[in-house]
């Protein structure tokens, strides 16, 4: 059985631990910030900590070679940096601010909308996200992500961005395209953390015996 290493053991990190064996993993180390075991040992890390501290534990990680998952998100000023060390290390990166299969697949769906309405004028979008108070980034990755990819797809006309932040919410991310014939809306609800932690389990059984970095998007539907 591979041995998982999980780095930051909060929300996400306990998830992945108490889901961990129906991937075939043994989890070899837990760590947080008051808790530090040792990577040494590790098949594979995961690490879902905040943006802050994303750059400096992928330097930990990737200089014993041990392929990394990363699902914080908030941290992609840090992208090259961080690309440049997983390759110095000759190891290997799986990144994503959304591990949800069906997020993937919604991403797909809003990419293909937008390239669909790229020259029809009359049509303006919107994005929009909610998410738990404690979400410590805002517009989440997600949503930026879904903007980006909505651009690189052709649509060049403003897309008005907003988020809350309320509650406990999991995530809700929502595209629309409207014009004075109707409208259209995509969205996605997730019910639990749950998908997030099986899609990073998923990626970090793919990137064992790899090299190079990888979005999930790769694990899903291949590069
Ligand atoms: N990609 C996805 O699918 C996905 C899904 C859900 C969440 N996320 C993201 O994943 C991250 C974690 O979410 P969460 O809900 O698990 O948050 P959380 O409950 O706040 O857990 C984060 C944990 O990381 C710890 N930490 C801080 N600095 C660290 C360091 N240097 N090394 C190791 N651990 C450290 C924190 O400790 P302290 O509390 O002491 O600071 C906390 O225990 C967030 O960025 C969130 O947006 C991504």
């Amino acid at each position: 059985m591979p041995n998982l290493a999980i780095v930051g053991y909060g929300k996400m990190g306990r998830l992945i631990d108490q889901l961990a064996h129906e991937y075939g993993f043994t989890v070899t180390a837990r760590i947080d910030v008051d808790r530090n075991e040792s990577l040494q040992g590790a098949d594979v890390a995961v690490e879902f900590s905040v943006p802050s501290s994303v750059a400096g534990n992928v330097a930990k990680i990737a200089a014993l070679g041990i392929p990394i998952v990363v699902g914080t998100t908030g941290w992609l000023e840090h992208l090259d940096e961080v690309k440049a060390i997983v390759g110095k290390n000759d190891t290997a990166l799986v990144w994503s601010p959304n591990f949800s299969i069906g997020v993937n697949v919604f991403t797909r769906l809003v990419t293909e909308a937008a390239r669909l309405f790229q020259n029809e004028k009359e049509y303006g979008a919107w994005a929009w996200e909610i998410h738990h108070v404690t979400k410590k980034d805002a517009p989440s990755g997600t949503l930026l992500k879904l903007v980006e990819q909505m651009r690189a797809s052709g649509f060049n006309r403003a897309i008005d961005a907003s988020c809350n932040r309320a509650g406990t919410h999991p995530g809700t991310h929502e595209i629309g395209f409207d014009s004075a014939a109707d409208t259209i809306t995509l969205r996605h609800t997730a019910r639990n953390r749950e998908g997030f932690a099986r899609g990073a389990l998923k990626a970090a059984q793919w990137i064992i015996g790899r090299k190079g970095c990888y979005e999930f998007s790769d694990v899903l539907f291949g590069g």
